[in-house]
């Protein structure tokens, strides 16, 4: 299963290059035929030095035939490492850009559960194996196949109980092989398993590396590495040791097959039967074919291992999720903005239900503010808009469409998002916030820029990972601006600006919201005042909905987190 997947997703990209293709194949398959051919001639050389035929006149067809063959045996050798110049770079940067943009067509929560390192590495771990694969298993595949054939038919010309001989050990010892190959397949998937776990911990372990410093955590994630290294040792060496075994009873099986041909070999000799050159032509093609043999039998296991891993990797990555614009989702348009979460039933774990019925409507181009505990599931009902996470039940709407049918795509370009802790590439600021608006002009950038609080004219150039939090904030305020969707959502905009700060931000989200259907969810209740409606969520619950100074009034959750915030003096002055 797992080497069909792989091959079929090779094959996609190998398809479109038949004519190269096949030239590889007769190119590995002609290196192998003129290993044969020079061994043959050797032979008629021996025969015809050996005095039964001619003289020197003799020798120069054989001797120059032996010359040529050698030199085409080197330009074939030379012809398939052009052949491979010429397929793998080309398709490992297709193949490379095929695998990004599906892992991009992913749905979000793909990101959160596997680590951005780990799914880079799915990527290297297919290509790889491709690379691999083209360059050098399948040459050495074919190469052995062309040997076989043409050493038995040349053997067989000699006398067929050499090839028969031959052909009875190849098949005790691919019997064996095959037999063998599910406990071995069993151990490469252990090693592989142990593998993926050991890149797995330092690709976590180097993403918190100021955590680990700080907390002064380098030996302790030095030991609990070593931990995974052990496991992979111990898997090693069980597959090690099983080898050794393995490989002794190949080689007694070897010596056997040498020792068989030797003996016939001396006694037809003796009697006239086999030429000194068909001696040494059997007993070097013996030679030959059983390193050639033995060798394929490991590539046969390096092959699996590659593939067991390639399709570990694919299998990650080619799982269609139909979020994309394809025939069954269809394009949103969205004008108003009106959103609508009608009775909505959703729970991360199964009975643990965090919403149970809600509903809420929004107009379009209102302003809503949601506040309430960590926890309280502020983020999720963002993300369940956002159509990351399917609905148990319920529906959602945007402009009277449900989410779950509109392609991400355009439901993606009618929504401006702010989150807490916003992406920055590892680009030039400007770079970062031309991001939502790739067509914008420098002036506009430079403007969103400003009205965002980003007074770094002079430093547009600077790299984004040189930015304070606060800074970073203010970057996605400027890509909204940038943006100008017809829905705004702000999750925790300002959680990383100083007072003074949020306060400046504050008049440019509020430029920011004009004509926009909004949700804010903000901890700054300050932030809210102005909102034409704030929601008090509790557990997944709608517990109170009104104007700031409604819910004041009404004196319950949202006055006594108001409280908590700016005091009871505040309070009674409202
Ligand atoms: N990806 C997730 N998988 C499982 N549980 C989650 C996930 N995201 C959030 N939760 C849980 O859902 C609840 C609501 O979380 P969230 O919506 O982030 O709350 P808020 O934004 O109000 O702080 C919390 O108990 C949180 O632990
Ligand atoms: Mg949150």
């Amino acid at each position: 299963m797992a080497k069909e997947q792989c091959s079929q997703f090779f094959l996609a990209f190998l398809r479109k290059r038949k004519t190269l293709i096949c030239l590889y194949v007769v190119l590995a398959a002609w290196v192998g035929l003129f290993g044969v051919f020079n061994a043959y001639l050797l032979k008629v050389l021996i025969d015809r030095l050996s005095g039964s035929l001619g003289g020197f006149r003799d020798l120069i067809a054989p001797l120059l035939i032996l010359l040529v063959n050698s030199e085409f045996h080197n330009m074939s050798w030379r012809g398939i490492n052009l052949v491979c110049l010429k397929l793998i770079p080309p398709i490992k940067s297709e193949m490379t850009r095929d695998l990004f943009d599906r892992a991009h067509q992913k749905p979000y929560p793909f990101f959160q559960k596997r680590l951005s390192g780990a799914i880079a590495q799915d990527v290297a771990i297919i290509t790889d194996a491709f690379e691999r694969t083209i360059g050098n298993i399948g040459i050495r595949f074919i190469r052995g196949g062309a040997q076989l054939i043409a050493s038995l038919i040349l053997m067989g010309s000699i006398h067929l109980g050499y090839s028969l001989l031959f052909l009875s050990w190849m098949f005790c010892f691919a019997t064996v092989s095959v037999l063998v190959s599910k406990k071995v397949r069993a151990y490469s998937r252990e090693i592989a398993r142990t593998q993926s776990e050991i890149s797995g911990q330092i690709v976590d372990s180097f993403s918190a590396a100021k955590e680990v410093k700080l907390f002064g955590g380098a030996a302790a994630e030095s030991n609990r590495l070593d931990r995974f290294l052990k496991r992979w040792r111990y898997a090693y060496k069980q597959k090690g040791s099983f080898f050794l075994k393995f490989y002794l009873l190949q080689g007694c099986s070897i010596t056997c097959l040498i020792f068989a041909m030797t003996f016939l070999l001396i006694k037809q000799h003796l009697v006239g039967l086999v030429t000194t050159g068909d001696f040494v032509y059997i007993l070097s093609s013996t030679f030959l074919l059983t390193e050639m043999i033995w060798a394929n039998t490991e590539l046969i296991d390096q092959f699996n291992e590659q593939m067991g891993r390639c399709a570990q990797s694919l299998s990650h990555l080619l799982k269609v999720e139909n979020e994309n614009c394809l025939e069954n989702l269809k394009e949103g348009i969205v004008k108003k903005g009106e959103i609508s979460f009608e009775s909505i039933v959703f729970s991360y774990k199964p009975d643990h239900p965090l919403f149970e019925g809600e509903s809420l409507r929004i107009a379009g181009g209102e302003k809503v503010g949601i506040v309430g505990r960590s926890g309280a599931g502020k983020s999720t009902l963002i993300h369940l808009l956002l159509g990351f996470y399917s609905l148990d039940k319920g529906r959602i709407t945007i402009d009277g469409q449900d989410v779950a049918s509109i392609c991400r795509e355009s439901l993606y370009q009618s929504v401006a998002v702010v989150s807490q802790n916003p992406a920055l590439f590892q680009r030039s600021l400007l770079e970062n916030i031309r991001f939502s608006n790739q067509m914008a002009s420098d002036e506009k950038v430079l403007e969103a820029a400003r009205l965002a609080g980003l007074d770094l004219q002079d430093a547009l150039d600077i790299n984004a990972s040189e930015l304070s939090g606060g800074e970073r904030q203010r970057v996605a305020i400027a890509r909204a601006i940038l943006k100008n969707a017809p829905i705004l959502i702000l999750d925790e905009p300002t959680s990383q600006l100083d007072a003074i700060t949020e306060y400046e931000v504050k008049a440019s989200l509020y430029r920011l919201m004009e004509g926009k259907t909004t949700i804010a969810i903000t901890h700054y209740l300050s932030t809210l005042s102005e909102m034409d409606r704030i929601i008090v969520l509790d557990q997944g619950k709608i517990i109170e909905e009104g104007t700031h100074v409604d819910l004041l009034r009404k004196n319950g959750k949202y006055a006594d987190l108001w409280k908590a915030q700016v005091g009871n003096s505040f309070l009674v002055t409202q």
